[in-house]
């Protein structure tokens, strides 16, 4: 909750939908991680949210980037990022866009294809290289699929050939899913991790870092085990598996450090039943899954919601966006309940969508502008 967008809606009484994000928050959860996880270096995850205003406050806290493409990284490098602290972290890009990463100064990045690795070693001679590896993914509400991440034995290939083809095979990498919601994947994880620094050292190839990825959790409507839980595996896991060397290690969050910095407001267009004897209203907002709630595809991220009439009698609702698409469902399954006196005007505020959202919304689908955002 956050006093300062209370007051800034209040105050401004902006157009909606829109989205507002308290800076202090942000900076209280980048302090919050580093604590908690002192020994390994935050790199933000800039797809969360690539506003310069997030960048240039993350860059003067220290945090290094994550980013997944070359635009990306030209937006880190503005907002005052260094490309001595920046990863290249998507597997999948072209070799003209590694060259041009390479010319801005990055010298780290990620792979997991042996097309990818040539790619690198063609475009960017003398990088720092590591391999994404499949992990489990379960208890991640938005899992990345094994599109992402290659088997052991092939990474282990992969990172053997590396140092001939003329980069450095500097570590592994792994992403757990992101809203992770089950602390124990990490411990399964980083075994995996260590048994791969063994396999190779055995080899005589010798890796330096572990990437622990994304995945931390933020709030949203369903209770889960809070980040401390998360960063407390990941201590004694990596304790007891590294206990003879502990590598240089690094993190890439990008949602843990941004959503709940976020609240977005919006209008109630319409609200309608279908049939006489329907309990069931449909209620349609100002924004849906092309105005930026595309994480409610399949209901993944249950974000909480507010309305001014909370606390009243309320009934079962559908909630929609306002498209004429009929994929733009908010909520059906998940049975939310709303206030009874909700009528259309109103204003109600979504929470925890600082991550995953601006960048969400659609160029223009059924003349939609962009999602307006505010940072405070
Ligand atoms: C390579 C990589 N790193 C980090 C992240 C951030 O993940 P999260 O927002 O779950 O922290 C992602 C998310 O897609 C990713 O693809």
């Amino acid at each position: 909750m956050s006093d300062k967008i209370f007051r800034f809606l209040a105050e401004q009484r902006p157009d909606t939908p829109c989205l507002v994000v308290d800076l202090d928050i942000v900076a209280e959860k980048f302090r919050t991680l580093e604590g908690l996880l002192p020994k390994i270096d935050i790199y933000y995850a800039v797809k969360a949210n690539p506003a310069p205003e997030i960048l240039s406050l993350l860059a003067g806290l220290g945090a290094g980037f994550d980013a997944a493409s070359i635009q990306e990284i030209r937006t880190a490098i503005a907002a005052g990022g260094s490309p001595s602290r920046i990863s290249y972290g998507n597997t999948i890009k072209k070799r003209s866009e590694i060259a041009a990463a390479y010319e801005l100064g990055v010298r780290l990045f990620a792979f997991d294809s042996q097309a990818e690795l040539e790619k690198i070693a063609e475009a960017a001679p003398g990088s720092k290289v590591y391999c994404r590896i499949w992990v489990s993914e379960s208890g991640a509400d938005w899992p990345l699929t094994r599109k992402f991440g290659c088997a052991f034995d092939m990474a282990c290939d992969l990172l053997r050939q590396a140092g001939g083809l003329g980069v450095d095979p500097y570590g592994v990498m792994f992403h757990v899913g992101s809203q992770q919601t089950k602390p124990e994947q990490w411990e399964t994880a980083i075994a995996i991790a260590k048994r791969m620094f063994e396999r190779l050292r055995a080899d005589g190839v010798s890796l330096k870092m572990l990437n622990l990825g994304g995945g931390l959790p933020a709030h949203y409507r369903v209770e889960i085990p809070p980040i401390e839980t998360h960063t407390q595996t990941i201590q004694e896991s990596l304790a007891r598996h590294f206990s003879d060397e502990m590598p240089e290690l690094m993190i890439e969050p990008g949602r843990c450090l941004v959503a709940e910095a976020g609240i977005l407001q919006s209008e109630i267009v319409l609200i309608a039943k279908k049939a006489k004897q329907d309990e069931v209203r449909w209620v349609y907002l100002d924004i849906g899954k092309f105005g930026g709630l595309a994480e409610t595809m399949d209901e993944a991220i249950e974000y909480p919601l507010r309305t001014p009439h909370d606390g009243g009698p309320e009934g079962p609702v559908i909630l929609a966006g306002p498209t004429c698409d009929g994929v733009d469902i908010l909520y059906e399954k998940a049975a939310y309940l709303l206030p009874l006196d909700l009528a259309i005007g109103d204003r109600i505020e979504i929470f925890s969508t600082g991550a995953y959202t601006t960048t969400y919304a659609t160029v223009g689908f059924n003349g939609l502008p962009p999602l307006k955002a505010y940072y405070v």
